[in-house]
């Protein structure tokens, strides 16, 4: 598993907690692919997953562990039961691609495309699943400059200085015949272009967005709502958060990209205009912590007025890693399955489920699951 962002707070919880569930000192709480439904499912072995990844910051992934530690992540004695397992990881971690750095887009391509190579020799691998857990980028304006990219030649030719990493991440995998799953609103495979070479390298994506707090209660509140013929009137969320992400999502640019991917599951769901506000603050303070305030005003029979409000509080990455996990297993099961494209049924992981198929909780487990069932086996 290549993680883009690998020295980032979900990605040093995937590769912390990776280790901990495989050497036995953790349950598998939180990790989808471990109910049930996915017994006999041709996926790889948890234990059979390696990591490796891209990272802009020098800090190792030991050091990220002590400091999720302090942050009430990981509990204080995982480092040190699992150190082997990060030092390896970020004996593979390599030089990402920074956002605005001038490197010539082939270029930035071809050196990623060298380090996933590296990585599948070095390690003597099946193959590699590629996952962006990198800082949210800015969000491209929709429209024109989506238009202008909707060919492989048209990628090619704009600098990275407005193509994000993300989108040539997503090529390098792609053109490599790797699954790319993106686990951030960033523009990542979500391009036209990007779209035609998965077509025509017969490779699968994933996205995007991951599913984990405020947007997964929603997705299953608000199919409850629409199922009792309940009229929701407005929805107001606001979400505190601290970290890295935190820190990031204070910019407006990369907020917007966050409340793109948050904004539509509502009126998806719900299938009619709704009054819906989400906020969007970094509160350094609560560090690696979330806080999310929903108010929900309905009606019900002869139009009397109701009120919902829930309180979330999540450790964002304790959420998000064994998805990751999960994505990987899935990605490359796809992969194995000759699938191409995006993967519908992996939206249940997602805030903005690339292939469609709904936003309701509901309908996205039941199709996982039956996807995952119909997997020819072997
Ligand atoms: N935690 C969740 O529940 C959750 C849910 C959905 C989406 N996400 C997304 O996952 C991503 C990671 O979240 P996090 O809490 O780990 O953030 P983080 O700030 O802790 O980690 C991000 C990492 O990406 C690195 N990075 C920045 N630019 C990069 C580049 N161009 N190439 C490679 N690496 C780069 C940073 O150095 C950092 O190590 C964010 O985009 C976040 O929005 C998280």
């Amino acid at each position: 598993v290549w993680l883009l962002g690998a020295r980032g707070s979900v990605a040093t919880t995937t590769v912390a907690g990776h280790a901990a569930v495989v050497a036995g000192f953790a349950p598998t709480t939180g990790l989808v692919t471990a109910l049930p439904p996915f017994d006999g499912a041709p996926l790889p072995a948890l234990g059979g997953l390696v990591f490796g990844g891209s990272d802009v910051t020098d800090v190792s992934l030991p050091k990220r562990a002590e400091g999720l530690c302090e942050a009430g992540v990981l509990p204080a004695a995982l480092p040190d039961l699992v150190a082997a397992a990060l030092e390896e990881a970020d004996g593979e971690i390599r030089p990402g691609i920074p956002e605005q750095s001038g490197e010539p887009p082939l270029e930035a391509i071809r050196r990623l495309q060298a380090d996933l190579t590296g990585f599948v020799r070095r390690r003597a691998l099946d193959g590699l699943v590629v996952i962006n857990c990198a800082t949210t980028e800015p969000a491209l304006s929709p429209g024109p400059e989506h238009e202008q990219l909707a060919t492989l030649e048209a990628v090619l030719a704009r600098g990275s200085a407005v193509l994000p990493p993300s989108s040539l991440a997503a090529y390098a995998a792609l053109d490599l015949g790797f699954p790319f799953v993106d686990f951030t609103p960033s523009t990542g495979a979500h391009l036209p272009a990007l779209a035609q070479l998965a077509d025509r390298a017969g490779v699968p994506y994933a996205g995007r967005d991951g599913k984990t707090g405020e947007t997964l209660v929603k997705s299953a509140l608000a199919a409850m709502f629409a199922d009792r013929n309940l009229a929701v009137h407005s929805w107001s969320g606001i979400n505190l958060l601290g970290g890295g992400d935190g820190a990031a999502l204070a910019e407006p640019a990369r907020a917007a990209s966050k409340l793109r991917t948050k904004a539509q599951v509502l009126e998806g769901i719900l299938g009619t205009p709704v009054e819906h506000h989400v906020e969007i603050h970094n509160v350094a303070d609560l560090g690696e912590w979330k806080t999310a305030w929903d108010r929900v005003s309905f009606g019900g029979f002869l139009g009397v007025r109701m009120r919902l409000e829930f309180t979330w509080e999540g450790a964002d990455s304790a959420l998000a890693a064994p998805l990751v996990l999960d994505l990987a297993r899935l990605a490359w099961a796809a992969r194995q399955a000759g699938e191409s494209g995006p993967l519908a049924p992996l939206g249940f992981f997602f805030k903005d489920p690339l292939g469609g198929g709904g936003y309701r909780l509901d309908e996205q487990w039941e199709r996982l699951v039956r996807w995952v069932g119909e997997l020819p086996s072997g």
